[in-house]
């Protein structure tokens, strides 16, 4: 098969055809370029506003592409060794929604870690999938879940060997890899799918010594977040399967919640995104590998900081770890990562991407210079001599096994009555309570509160964690099953 032109923007130049020749529309938006809504064209700038197109003839149409925009789909395929991308401007978000909805109807099973994102319990919600949960790994001193374990993965088939599909994190946010490959063997000799959250992974397609990615690992659908790592516009993302003949059922379950007003400016990003990663790739994230190597020895080198890196590879709960991340353990100085982070920010004007209890990450990009990652170097080191305290008394864990009463789904849906947080030990879940970012839920709909879930929902609160995923946005009561539900 001849290989397509990684070099080719089919949407781009499409769109640039488009804007050549001075249509006259009577389509939306009805900005027309920017002359209805001047103040929006000042503040984006004419390029921006003008190439802000709907779906014509000539441009495709994202629900049911034939022309320029399947062509590019084909060519990001490729770029991702894939059988088909789907171009998603929905977020991963649709993306992760989309996987869980293709193999799981109501009632089906599907096999996951427990410190997945949102958007896959949200998924659970909407198809009613059943959840057959396994542990992660725990690191004892880091206190996060891992990846997890290939046997008891094999246990959650053998004893569910009806489950659908074992769904991965890979990487998690903090840039832990499970044994992605051993897992899909494991799964695939059982008959069992393998989705994939790639929403930190998009550089494993394209860098070079970087961990496995979902598609050369043999896995069948892969969510991959563009505009994390690959440089794309917020909210733009890929879906990859492995399997080209399933590209018309995954489709139709796409078009259940994707928009049928695809952002051109989306898709633009993505088909110029992957054109840049497919040519310039390898020496981006050769680039991006070596500065967050010299971050990570300098790290080192200040005593309290622990630095994440392949010393903690075991072969399985964590069977790599993703050395463009920058994550650090800061327990040991006395302060969350959430404090470092808000110290960060408000002392030195240094936005990280995110703290929680124990750790900070700081993404390093090919945006990045060695000049500013001394700045962060400097300011950490600033923060250790200025606030560290006796880290004694601190919350030494981010996971909570759950305990599983009812299907998210079942939950969400039953009679609800509003209680006090404080209040809610022992009571069944029928909302999700989250400190986003990571936005992994500390507690989802279907699960038994508990004093030891409460807790650590004011504790992180206290630290400065924004909490969300409840109704009450002023985080004091949350809907819990009726007693007698
Ligand atoms: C692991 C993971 N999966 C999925 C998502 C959803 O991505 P998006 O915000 O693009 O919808 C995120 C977002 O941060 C994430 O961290």
């Amino acid at each position: 098969m001849t290989k397509r032109d990684q070099s080719q923007t089919l949407i781009v130049d499409a769109m640039q055809h488009e804007i050549d020749q001075r249509i006259v529309s009577f389509d939306v938006p009805g900005h027309k370029q920017g002359k209805g809504n001047p103040m929006l064209r000042d503040f984006l700038g004419d390029k921006a506003i003008h190439y802000d197109l709907n779906s014509r003839k000539t441009l495709d149409n994202l629900c049911h592409p034939t022309g320029v925009i399947y062509q590019a789909e084909c060519i990001a395929a490729e770029a991702f060794n894939a059988g088909h991308a789907f171009f998603i401007v929905n977020g991963t978000t649709a993306a992760v929604q989309t996987m869980i909805m293709s193999v799981c109807k109501a009632g089906d099973k599907i096999i996951l870690p427990r410190n997945v994102h949102r958007s896959a319990i949200n998924a659970l919600i909407l198809s009613g999938a059943i959840p057959v949960y396994v542990n992660p790994g725990i690191d004892k001193k880091l206190g996060i879940g891992l990846g997890m374990a290939k046997k008891d993965i094999e246990e959650a088939i053998l004893a569910n060997p009806d489950a659908k599909a074992v769904f991965v994190n890979n990487p998690t946010y903090y840039g832990i890899c499970a044994d992605l490959k051993g897992i899909v063997q494991l799964a695939h000799s059982y008959g069992v799918k393998v989705l994939v959250d790639e929403a930190h992974g998009t550089h494993f397609y394209f860098g070079e010594n970087l961990p496995v990615s979902a598609m050369a690992a043999g896995a069948d659908m892969a969510a991959v977040s563009m505009h994390k790592t690959g440089g794309s516009l917020t909210q733009s993302s890929f879906l990859l399967i492995q399997n080209k003949a399933d590209m018309g059922h995954v489709r139709q379950i796409l078009n259940l919640t994707h928009t049928t007003s695809g952002s051109y400016l989306l898709l633009a990003s993505l088909d110029i995104s992957r054109k840049h990663l497919a040519l310039e790739g390898v020496s981006v994230f050769n680039k991006v590998c070596k500065l967050t190597k010299y971050a990570r020895e300098e790290m080192k080198k200040i005593p309290g900081y622990l630095v994440y890196d392949e010393a903690l590879i075991n072969g399985d709960t964590i069977g790599n770890v993703d050395p463009t991340k920058l994550s650090i353990y800061t327990k040991d100085i006395g302060l969350t990562g959430i404090e470092v982070y808000d110290i960060l920010r408000d002392e030195y004007d240094i936005q990280i991407e995110f703290g929680d209890l124990g750790s900070i990450l700081a993404i390093i990009s090919v945006g990045d210079t060695s000049l500013m990652v001394e700045r962060l170097l400097a300011a950490l080191t600033d923060i250790k001599r200025k606030y560290k305290k006796d880290p004694s008394g601190m919350l030494d864990h981010e996971y909570i096994q759950p305990t599983i009463i009812r299907s998210p789904r079942e939950a969400f849906y039953a009679e609800t009555e509003v209680v006090p947080i404080k209040e809610s030990a022992g009571r069944i879940m029928a909302e999700m309570i989250m400190a986003y970012p990571p936005g992994i839920p500390i507690a989802a709909p279907g699960e038994l509160m508990s004093e030891e879930i409460i807790e650590m929902i004011f504790y992180a609160k206290s630290k400065g964690s924004f909490i969300t995923g409840i109704e009450d946005t002023s985080i004091t009561n949350i809907h819990v099953l009726k007693e007698d539900n």
